[in-house]
């Protein structure tokens, strides 16, 4: 069976981190390469976002990362990139799902569990609670089979997987059933203050940060009070940490002995992290710089055709199935 593979990205701000870099984007750009015949699906999940980024900066959130996702090295020619919101058979199939899915389902989802465990139950939307059902519709829309995600989306996609089959059961043979796609050797990427990169904890580097931002920020990483001369810890240290995403496993090996050595300065691992990040990001960030919001644009007006003609023909199915077209 030939596989189509559907993966989204989050728009919530106007760039991403290294962590979503290492930890989204190339897992993403190496399954293409794993799974050459496969299609490859790629939607801006902006219905999604919309559940925290309600100060207007959306629109240009979703411009600006797509821009970044293709100077990463995406291909247009080999992903089909589109709008989420470009498709109303998004909101319309979920409509239908949520009439499938019980409430104390939903109320077993973590991220709304993660709400009233923390007491913060009151500070959970209506979207942030159903938007399990939203990703349900996202995925079997399209009757993608494979979803690469993190363990955290794995309960998501396994429900995806269950209203299917109960659409099914119902209503005879529609959707194909999704698996997830879990990528088992992904980093987690450490922040400059040791804790997981990300946006929340303002603990990121930025693809887009300039030198002198990226060199403060790298600064700032936090290191222990070994002294120069001492062997140092490559596992606990921070600079090592995010420095062995750019390195190929001997200059990993390597780099490990110079710690173990003794009499490596932080500020020197310092140094040549900085200087890695910047030999990373210059050219990402320069065909970043030339692509226009026009480019971006033009491509998702043609991919809105496409995707609406397959939306609009599962939606069809569905309406007749359920008996809402007269
Ligand atoms: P953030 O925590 O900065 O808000 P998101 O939740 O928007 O990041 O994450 C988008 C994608 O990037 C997700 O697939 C997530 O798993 C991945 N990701 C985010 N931060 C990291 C990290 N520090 N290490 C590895 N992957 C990450
Ligand atoms: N819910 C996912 C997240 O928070 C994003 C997402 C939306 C998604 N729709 C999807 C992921 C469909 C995979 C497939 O990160």
């Amino acid at each position: 069976m030939s596989h189509r593979i559907l993966t989204w990205l989050q728009v919530t701000a106007d760039q991403f981190h290294l962590g979503n870099y290492f930890g989204s984007v190339k897992p993403f750009l190496d399954l293409c390469t794993k799974f050459p015949d496969a299609e490859k699906f790629l939607f801006v999940a902006n219905m999604h976002s919309l559940t925290t980024v309600q100060d207007g900066s959306l629109r240009q959130n979703a411009i600006n990362s797509l821009k970044l996702f293709l100077a990463c090295g995406a291909d247009p020619k080999q992903v089909f990139i589109y709008n989420q919101a470009d498709v109303p058979g998004h909101a319309q199939l979920m409509w239908v799902l949520s009439c499938l899915t019980h409430m104390w389902f939903m109320e077993r989802m973590h991220a709304y569990k993660d709400k009233v465990a923390n007491s913060k139950a009151n500070e959970a939307s209506v979207g942030l609670f159903t938007y399990p059902i939203l990703m349900a519709a996202d995925i079997i829309l399209y009757d993608a089979t494979l979803v690469p995600t993190g363990k955290d989306q794995k309960q998501h996609v396994e429900f995806a997987r269950d209203i299917a089959q109960k659409f099914n059961a119902n209503y005879g043979e529609t959707f194909v059933l999704p698996d997830s796609y879990i990528q088992e050797d992904v980093a987690v990427v450490p922040g400059i203050d040791g804790r997981k990169m990300s946006k929340s904890y303002r603990n990121f580097i930025g693809m887009l940060d300039d030198e002198k931002t990226t060199l403060k920020k790298v600064k700032q990483i936090a290191t222990d009070a070994t002294p120069i001369e001492e062997p140092k810890d490559p596992d606990t240290c921070n600079v090592f940490n995010i420095m062995k995403l750019f390195l190929s496993q001997e200059e990993e090996t390597e780099r490990r002995k110079r710690y173990t050595a003794g009499w490596l300065s932080y500020k020197d691992a310092k140094d040549a992290l900085y200087a890695k990040i910047m030999e990373f990001v210059n050219p990402i960030q320069e065909r970043y710089n030339n692509i226009s919001d026009e480019e971006i644009h033009s491509m998702l007006s043609q991919n809105a055709s496409r995707a609406n003609e397959l939306a609009i023909e599962k939606i069809n199915e569905v309406y007749k199935k359920v008996g809402l077209t007269l």
